[in-house]
């Protein structure tokens, strides 16, 4: 079947629940684990939902349907659902609440096992590759009152044209492609995502042209492997048009009209190829900090992660960068606790901290996931060693992320301005070029342009600012 007719049939049971809703001023609430492209999946389930004819709520309690979309990339985002549920299980009873969880945990057989022997009150059990039949779910168990498991274990495809509810109006993320082909072998994601396939080009552009006429003004473009993008394709000998690579992708990106950052997540420190260095120098709108995921400093840990790359690789390509691209800056990801990981190992994972002075450390311990590969090695680290070592790591974090700010106080600084403080009414919030937050008193009129800000202060989190 070709996608706009599934597309359709999707359409037509929205508008057959929506017409069961009517005059029933329903309301429905999401919960979201994990990553940004979850965050956007959420973004798609809410527009399905809201065209069912549901209203957001934040309170749980009043919501008619409630929507789980979960991630499983290390555990605590798995019992983070579990207490959940426990908790929504009482308005179940109580309301008869429509319960549906979705997202990468739903990937993993064990789990919905678990939920049917433990949690059996849900209606619809649905996965990444399932999301566009959302609304037939629904529909299925509204209708015939029956519990809906709809997982799909070969790869989704790619599919264009589902309603969005985006949560921003001024910045937007657009995935770029699905899945990926990796192993990394601490990671679950390539087997609740499945492999790697790319959108095309042509409706990513025509999806951030649209998002430039409603005034977005930054966009983040989103996948497991960004600098891969189309490579697979590429390979396979497809024809999938002339913007055929991820650089290729950036260039395109950057002529459009109206949008004025651009940032990217994850590539890959493996796939940074010449050609993405360049587009990121050339391209004006393209934000100069880079995540550049490092994982681990030791070379030998790289190679059992299956990284493919070594500390000294990523160190040059850092130098290459910041010989290329003036003002360069970077951001990564770290596990700490990888089995095998020695002292010797955990220094040099230090080091290269020391040495990249990262303007962000996403860091995080080592997270046994089941089918994984690092999961049946069998030296893994006890969770004491793994906690005294985040912590040592989380302390180098913080001072240098202290002695960078200050780098910052008495410059002036392009800020994208997003709206109100969250912890203060009377100030406003923005992020410069580099994603520090800065604070500044000002007026609304001023949300969604980019102004110049002086930097009065550093505060670890956030910098205060005042107007030029
Ligand atoms: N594709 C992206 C990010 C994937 S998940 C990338 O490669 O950068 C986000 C981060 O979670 C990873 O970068 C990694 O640091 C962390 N992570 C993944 N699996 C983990 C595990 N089993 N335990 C702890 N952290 C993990
Ligand atoms: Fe996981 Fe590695 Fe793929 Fe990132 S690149 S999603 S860490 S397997
Ligand atoms: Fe989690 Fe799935 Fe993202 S496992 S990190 S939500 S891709």
């Amino acid at each position: 079947m070709e996608m706009q007719e599934k597309i359709k049939i999707q359409q037509e049971y929205i508008n057959k629940i929506k017409k069961l809703n009517v005059g029933k001023n329903l309301k429905y609430t999401i919960l979201t684990m994990g990553c940004q492209l979850n965050e956007n999946d959420s973004e798609k389930i809410s527009g399905m939902i809201e065209e069912m004819g549901y209203t957001k709520t934040n309170k749980i309690e009043e919501a008619n349907l409630i929507a789980f979309n979960t991630c499983c990339v290390r555990e605590n985002a798995e019992d983070k659902l579990f207490g959940k549920l426990g908790e929504v299980k009482k308005y179940k009873e109580a309301n008869g609440t429509i319960i549906a969880i979705g997202g990468c945990m739903m990937q993993e057989k064990h789990i919905v096992e678990k939920l049917k022997q433990s949690y059996p009150f849900f209606d619809v059990v649905f996965g990444p590759h399932t999301l566009y039949k959302f609304p037939e779910d629904i529909y299925e168990t509204m209708l015939n009152k029956k519990r809906i498991e709809d997982i799909l274990d070969i790869d989704g495809e790619v599919i264009e044209g589902l309603p969005i509810r985006r949560d921003d109006n001024i910045k937007a993320s657009v995935a770029i492609m699905n899945g990926c082909n990796n192993f990394c072998s601490y990671c679950i994601v390539p087997y609740v995502r499945g492999r790697e396939r790319s959108r095309n080009a042509k409706d990513i552009i025509a999806e951030i042209q649209c998002l430039a006429k409603e005034g977005y003004k930054e966009i983040t473009l989103l996948g497991q492997n960004v600098n891969s993008y189309m490579r697979v394709e590429r390979e396979r000998g497809e024809n999938v048009g002339e913007i055929d690579s991820f650089a290729k992708l950036l260039r395109e990106v950057n002529k459009i009209e109206g949008i004025e950052r651009i940032r990217f997540i994850s590539p890959h420190p493996k796939d940074f190829t010449d050609d993405v260095i360049e587009a990121i120098k050339d391209c004006q709108k393209v934000c100069k900090i880079i995540h550049l995921p490092l994982q681990a400093g030791s070379s030998e840990i790289l190679k059992t992660m299956n990284r493919k790359y070594t500390k000294e690789q990523y160190l040059a390509l850092v130098d290459r960068m910041k010989a290329k691209i003036p003002g360069v800056v970077f951001s990564t990801d770290i596990i700490v606790g990888f089995p095998g990981e020695t002292e010797e190992d955990f220094e040099e994972t230090l080091d290269v901290v020391q040495k990249v002075c990262f303007e962000q450390v996403y860091m995080f311990i080592y997270s046994r996931r089941v089918g994984t590969p690092a999961d049946k090695m069998e030296n893994q680290i006890s969770e004491e060693i793994k906690h005294a070592r985040f912590n040592r790591l989380k302390q180098l974090v913080e001072s240098q992320i202290q002695e960078n700010n200050q780098k910052y106080v008495g410059t002036v600084q392009k800020v994208l301005v997003e709206g109100k403080s969250k912890t203060n009414e009377n100030m406003l919030t923005g992020r410069t070029d580099t994603n520090k937050v800065v604070n500044f008193e000002g007026t609304d009129d001023l949300i969604g342009k980019i102004i110049e800000l002086k930097i009065l202060s550093e505060h670890m989190w956030y910098l205060k600012g005042e107007i030029k």
